[in-house]
């Protein structure tokens, strides 16, 4: 039987690894999120980062400026924050809205403050193996293989998903931790096959339940990043079958969140794998956490 990587743990062990840390820091760490337009996702996100902090006793700024804003006066805002004492990590919320040039945003960013690890120093730094700040979800599902004891110095680890944010990073990350890592990605020829010769799998493609038993090598650790909003109720049926706890809870909010991989695939085929919810996604906001407090001890 499979085991459940369960990210909420790890989670609150990171978490409470940090207090003490913050305790013994002369001034609060601080975390200003900049969060452009209504994006209601991002809405929830931004609140959940924001409330994690004040419960870390942490300072936390939120600024909202309207989908309208020019590309210059958010790149003032960032300016700002850049030269503000109180401040040590700075996080503009992506995606950006259409109109505004996110790499001029993500560039003004203070190298030092970049807590998401997206400023192309920080980039150069991961992919040469020097210190700086990682982005948060793969740092955090490094951390849940890590604290899982989950070897990874000569297995073969798969990312499916190319992204700046996941998918890239998350192959720097292994590689260094020695795994011979493939990237895949939407013109992969043969996706099923490359899959299949995955110890590790990583789902970062953005496609529901898109990685199924054909993905899947037996006994393989399987990592679903992937966090999908499922509205249609056949697409949410032709998952989870109907009368599942599943398709209750759908018929009640009109929607189920479902990873990259099918759930019930990864959980019968891996020997360890994770949720969604509940496996990569509580690691990315306590990396966060961990890369402002480890800027706030670098600044002091
Ligand atoms: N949007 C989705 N994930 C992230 C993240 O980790 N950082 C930022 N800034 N935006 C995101």
């Amino acid at each position: 039987m499979a085991q459940i990587l369960d990210g909420k743990r790890v989670r609150d062990e990171i978490l409470a690894g940090l207090a003490p840390r913050i305790q013994t820091l002369k001034r609060k760490p601080g975390l200003a999120v900049v969060l452009v337009g209504d994006n209601p996702a991002s809405h929830v996100y931004v609140s959940s980062k924001v409330k994690t902090c004040l419960e870390l006793g942490m300072h936390s700024e939120k600024l909202t400026p309207p989908a309208s804003i020019a590309t210059g006066a958010l790149l003032d805002i960032v300016h700002d924050l850049n030269s503000n004492a109180d401040i040590d990590g700075i996080l503009v919320q992506m995606p950006l809205p259409a109109g505004i040039d996110s790499q001029r945003v993500l560039d003004a960013i203070a190298p030092e403050k970049d807590v998401d690890g997206f400023h192309p120093v920080n980039v150069g730094n991961l992919s040469i193996g020097r210190p700086g700040p990682r982005p948060c979800t793969p740092s955090g599902v490094m951390e849940l293989l890590r604290r899982y004891q989950i070897p990874l110095a000569g297995k073969h680890a798969v990312v499916a998903g190319r992204s700046d944010i996941v998918g890239k990073p998350m192959a720097m990350l292994l590689l260094q931790a020695n795994a011979t890592v493939t990237i895949c990605h939407s013109k992969t020829a043969d996706l099923e096959a490359e899959c299949r010769r995955a110890d590790i799998l990583v789902g970062a493609i953005g496609r529901p339940a898109m990685l199924t038993r054909a993905h899947m090598k037996p006994g393989a650790v399987m990592i679903d990043v992937g966090i999908n909003e499922v509205r249609d109720r056949e697409q949410a049926a032709a998952i989870f079958g109907e009368g599942s706890d599943k398709m209750s809870a759908f018929d009640k909010r009109g929607s189920v969140l479902v990873g990259d991989m099918h759930p019930y695939h990864a959980a019968e085929v891996s020997s360890f794998w994770t949720p969604v919810p509940g496996g990569v996604g509580p690691l990315t906001i306590a990396m966060l956490m961990s890369n402002t407090v480890d800027a706030a001890e670098r600044r002091q």
